[in-house]
């Protein structure tokens, strides 16, 4: 692994914010840095351990350092996964919204039975995620870094069949309704 071009501008910006001795602060960041690149050339966003190395190396870390922190975090993907990573909140506003329906319909429309598994096609992976910060708009599934929300049965299937597509439609609320989450916009 090597960071390409635009990884490596990206990470002159984020070191800047550190001071020479606490580079190592640039850690999380960095990881996020390999995570993208590895989507945006490979199609799918994970971080391989011979990354991780690569990550230490260039923060003068053990690499066991960054080990633990991109094992910790479960934003880190630590396999490859589909295209679109569909990671589905569960917890208990998104199902007392009726979350099942959406996982119903993400079943359905990926052929995926199991947390954790990709499609056959190798378009989705589908993930059961706690809580996303966003209940006000749920249920709510975090598709790679953007928000979908106030799902339901329905819109999970359009939008399933609108990523199938390459065409993602704009994060935030399905329905209108003014977003709740900070996240979202792609980056
Ligand atoms: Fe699903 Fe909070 S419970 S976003």
């Amino acid at each position: 692994f090597a960071f390409d071009a635009e990884s490596e501008a990206e990470i002159s910006r984020i070191l800047a914010r550190y001071p020479a001795e606490k580079q190592a602060s640039g850690v999380i960041p960095l990881l996020w840095v390999v995570q993208f690149q590895m989507g945006r050339t490979t199609g799918s966003a994970w971080v391989p351990k011979v990354a991780m190395d690569v990550v230490a190396a260039r923060l003068g870390m053990a690499p066991i350092r960054v080990y633990e922190v991109a094992t910790f975090y479960l934003m880190f993907n630590l396999k490859p996964v589909g295209r679109w990573h569909l990671q589905v909140c569960t917890t208990t506003p998104c199902w007392l919204r009726d979350s099942d329906a959406v996982v119903k319909s993400c079943r359905e429309a990926t052929g995926i039975h199991h947390w954790g598994e990709t499609s056959a096609d190798g378009l989705f992976t589908m993930s059961e995620v706690e809580c996303l910060g966003a209940c006000a708009n749920a249920p709510v599934i975090q598709v790679n870094v953007d928000y979908y929300e106030d799902l339901d049965g329905a819109n999970t299937l359009e939008l399933i069949e609108a990523l199938r597509r390459g065409e993602p439609p704009a994060p935030g609320s399905m329905i209108g309704r003014q977003a709740s989450s900070p996240v979202g916009g792609r980056t």
